[in-house]
């Protein structure tokens, strides 16, 4: 049975219940995270926390909670969850009003819950083993704030269904000038010529905390090419290889984007080198200096 922490206890999760006038099941409002924790280690976790801090603070909901009160949380939920390989899950909402009015109401306690669960152990650097992903493409149709990790998620549950409904892994998505945005709960890389381009952050897509760890740790490899940049979807169909990254995945290499081979259709080389660099650096803080999402910063 997993065990839930919802609001100031720790629960077996079928017992952790919540208003139905909660705003996060009303309006979806609130901030979530996902952290990936291996053997009781947590992964990127400053990162994690300090983009939820920018969330809430985005949203003008004021949980002042320390990052050494998130670790706490995080430590005891994996620990009472077996400590394998788990995603721990994060989310404070705006908390249970009395009436459903779209104002921030006052004096509402935020709802803070937390639950585990399973993840694919760490990824390896292998080709032979490596999952092959594949992608449908579909023009981004979400909200104008996608930097934000709200809990309104149905943009992207929609467009995840297109894709996982022609039995893809995932969906690209591209904006109304036809560049890449990412995908629908995953960052998005492109390798050309053994660069790796990724499209810059800003208010069309998460700052991925994988993606960031990743830019960081190839910077300061430095032995691949790392670019910033707007990415056509005729790049993305030319490409050597394409790539998706999240806290679950790590670096996942796409095979095919709407039924075509990506390259000649095989994991490819440069995906090895980064994943490899990833594996050996992922939880070296004095390399990943950047990723702090403060970057969001720059967002205009
Ligand atoms: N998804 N973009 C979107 C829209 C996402 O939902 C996610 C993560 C990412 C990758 O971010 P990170 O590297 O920090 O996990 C990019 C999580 C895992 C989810 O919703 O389950």
């Amino acid at each position: 049975m997993s065990i839930a922490f919802l609001n100031d206890s720790y629960m077996p999760i079928t017992e952790a219940k919540i208003s139905p006038m909660d705003r996060g099941f009303l309006f979806g409002d609130g901030i979530y995270e996902v952290i990936p924790s291996y053997e009781g280690k947590l992964l990127g976790f400053n990162g994690h926390i300090t983009r939820m801090q920018e969330g809430l603070a985005g949203i003008g909901l004021g949980l002042q909670w320390t990052h050494q009160e998130w670790e706490t949380l995080c430590t005891k939920l994996a620990s009472e969850n077996g400590n394998g390989n788990l995603g721990i899950y994060l989310q404070v909402s705006r908390g249970a009003d009395s009436k459903r009015y779209h104002a921030f109401p006052q004096d509402v306690k935020p709802t803070i819950f937390g639950f585990t669960f399973d993840i694919p152990a760490s990824p390896v650097a292998n080709k032979e083993t490596a999952k092959r992903y594949t992608v449908s493409t579909s023009q981004d149709l979400r909200w104008q704030r996608c930097h934000i990790k709200s809990t309104a998620l149905l943009g992207n549950v929609l467009h995840f269904q297109e894709g996982y409904s022609q039995g893809n892994d995932e969906t690209l998505l591209y904006n109304d000038k036809n560049e890449l945005t990412e995908a629908s709960a995953c960052n998005a890389f492109i390798v050309k010529d053994s660069v790796v381009i990724t499209p810059p952050l800003d208010n069309q897509l998460l700052p991925g905390i994988t993606r960031n760890m990743l830019v960081d740790i190839l910077r300061e490899d430095g032995s691949i090419r790392v670019e910033e940049r707007p990415v056509t979807m005729d790049e993305v169909r030319a490409a050597d290889e394409v790539w998706i990254t999240s806290s679950t995945k790590e670096i996942g290499a796409v095979v095919s984007v709407d039924g075509v081979p990506v390259g000649d259709g095989q994991i490819g080389d440069i995906w090895l080198a980064a994943q490899t660099l990833f594996t050996q650096h992922k939880y070296d803080l004095s390399l990943i200096h950047i990723s702090e999402p403060t970057r969001q910063a720059e967002i205009s």
